[in-house]
This record gives C-alpha cells, sequence and structure tokens, in this order.
C-alpha cells in the first residue's frame, strides 16, 4: 500500500474536525504540543493545519520539504508568509466565513459594555457599592464608523438595524458600497463617529493606521473598538488618548503582542481587554475545522479547492 500523504495539525482545532481528517485517504499527526512536536513533525507534512498560534514563516515552510497545502482554521493569513509560500508553490486556503457570526457578536457586546459603562458597574457593585447614579449612554442614535468594511464589518452593520444607528466606513479596497452604509475618507469615518470598530486586514501598509495622529482625528469622548488585529492600533497612542479624555475607552480583543505586554494599557479603567476569542465559540470553531478539513479532502482528492487565498504574484 502506498504512503498515505501527511497532514500535521499544528495548532489546536475542533476535535470533530480532526476526527472526520482520520477518516480521510491521510495520516494525522497531532502537533499541537509546541515547537518541539511541529518540528519533528515538519519533514512528512504534506499538509499544515495552523491557526494563529503557528507563524508559518520561510524557515518553517523550509523545514518542510513535502509540503503542498497550508490550511488557515481562520480568516487572517497575517501568520503565513504568502510570499514565501508562493515561492515554494504552495497553496494556502482559510476559512474566510467560519467566525462572522461570532465576531459580530463580540463586536456588538464590546459596543455595548463601552457605551453603557458596564464594567465599572460590574466592577464596583462587585466592590459592595450600588452606585445606581445615571451613567452610560444609549447605542440609539449613535454611529459606528467601520475601519475595514469586508465580511464582518458588513454583518455588524447589519446586526445593529434594530438599535436605529448610523453607520459610515472606510475601506480602500471597495469602489461602491455593497448596502446602505456610505464609504467615506478615514478622516470622515474617524470624526464623525461615536464609535471607531477596526475590521481591516493586517497588512505592511496598514501597520498602525490608527495612530497619534487619527486618534486626534476621532470625535472627544468617542469609543476605539479593534477585533482585528493588535498592530492596527499604536496601543501607546491608545493608552495617552484614555488618560487624557480624547477617548471615553476602548476595547481590545487584538493586542500588538499576543498575550500583551502593556499593564498599563491592559488594567486601565477605561479599556475592556480580551484575550483574541472573536472567533472563539463552540459554533465559530466548529465551522472553522469543518471548513479547513473540507478544504484539505478536496485537496487529497484533487478536487477544486474552494476558498484558496491569492498569493502576491499570483497562484502558482
Ligand atoms: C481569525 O483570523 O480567524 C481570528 O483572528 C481568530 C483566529 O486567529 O483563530
Amino acid at each position: 500500500m502506498p504512503d498515505l500523504p501527511t497532514v500535521v495539525v499544528a495548532d489546536p482545532i475542533d476535535a470533530a474536525a480532526v476526527e472526520r481528517l482520520r477518516q480521510g485517504p491521510c495520516r494525522v499527526v497531532d502537533a499541537t504540543a509546541g515547537p518541539e512536536a511541529l518540528a519533528a513533525a515538519l519533514p512528512e507534512a504534506w499538509g499544515l493545519i495552523v491557526r494563529s498560534r503557528t507563524k508559518v514563516t520561510a524557515d518553517l515552510i523550509g523545514r518542510a520539504p513535502k509540503l503542498t497545502i497550508v490550511a488557515r482554521a481562520g480568516v487572517g493569513v497575517d501568520n503565513v508568509d504568502l510570499g514565501a509560500a508562493r515561492a515554494r508553490g504552495l497553496r494556502v486556503v482559510n476559512a474566510p466565513g467560519a467566525a462572522t457570526q461570532s465576531v459580530v457578536e463580540l463586536s456588538v457586546a464590546l459596543y455595548l459594555l463601552l457605551i453603557r459603562g458596564l464594567q465599572g458597574s460590574i466592577d464596583s457593585t462587585r466592590r459592595g457599592r450600588w452606585d445606581r447614579s445615571t451613567h452610560g449612554r444609549e447605542l440609539a442614535g449613535k454611529t459606528v464608523g467601520f475601519v475595514g468594511y469586508g465580511r464582518i464589518a458588513r454583518a455588524i452593520a447589519s446586526a445593529l438595524g434594530p438599535f436605529h444607528i448610523a453607520t459610515r466606513a472606510f475601506d480602500p479596497l471597495l469602489e461602491t458600497s455593497p448596502d446602505a452604509t456610505p464609504l467615506l475618507g478615514l478622516d470622515e469615518v474617524l470624526s464623525g463617529s461615536d464609535i471607531v470598530s477596526v475590521h481591516a486586514a493586517l497588512t505592511p501598509q496598514n501597520h498602525h493606521l490608527i495612530d497619534a495622529a487619527a486618534i486626534a482625528k476621532m470625535r472627544r469622548g468617542s469609543y476605539l473598538v479593534n477585533v482585528a488585529r493588535g498592530s492596527l492600533v499604536d496601543e501607546a497612542a491608545l493608552f495617552a488618548a484614555l488618560e487624557s479624555g480624547q477617548l471615553a475607552g476602548a476595547a481590545l480583543d487584538v493586542f500588538e503582542t499576543e498575550p500583551p505586554t502593556r499593564a498599563e494599557l491592559v488594567n486601565h479603567p477605561r479599556l475592556i481587554p480580551t484575550p483574541h476569542i472573536g472567533a472563539a465559540t463552540v459554533e465559530g470553531q466548529a465551522r472553522a475545522g469543518r471548513d479547513v478539513v473540507d478544504e484539505l479532502l478536496r485537496a487529497l482528492r484533487g478536487e477544486p479547492l474552494m476558498s484558496q487565498v491569492p498569493l502576491p504574484g499570483g497562484r502558482p
């Protein structure tokens, strides 16, 4: 019997999805224990499944001479060196829609936590206070501005319908708006929104897109939410803006380094920090695992792929 191709699971994904892969025409190696397990598995890897923990660098690709396909069980592929993948002739697939609803729900939860000042109420009640004074505002009547208007931001705009809010968006990749949300320049989104919500993919060009100058253009007393990628926001500038009152509050699900290293920011009373859990729901992870396993099974059978990521310079 010919050797079956080896699929290496580098980061923990949905267990049912891994079990389904095991029923396919491949050998599955669990290398989720850490870098040593991954290093031992790479020489035989035909396929590699990652979430965001494993960085698929040129070096890693070089240590996997039999590799043909990288499957990202999630949306963002900023942890995959797409140029190196292209140079090696690898295919890269992801699960672009798997986490949309999960990220939508987290985003709306963060907007409500911020605008109602709920974290402060929770903390003070736990400390034994009973503060029923008027504070917080309604979401209704406010404007949410999206920086990046892809699948997730559009789904948030749609979900916000019953809250009677206005939306506006900046997205240099779009020529026209796909819905009723007007597409505007970045400055107009920053200056015209009560909540600026960041949903762009991270590229070398948009590192610190939300820097001190951008935050200065936001309405005084407005809010910033980032559930996309940490490096889109300059954390030092964000901390200064929370201190000065330029921003009334912020919520970060993602950080410049993860886990975060700026204790003063994480512990700031007007920051709500969460540990990159936008996609980490039972349903979201089940869909992400299912979608990448479907892609790998298609690749193993020589069938066309459904969610191949475009590589710089075109597909190999
Ligand atoms: C994604 O890009 O899918 C999310 O950030 C979640 C993850 O990294 O798994």
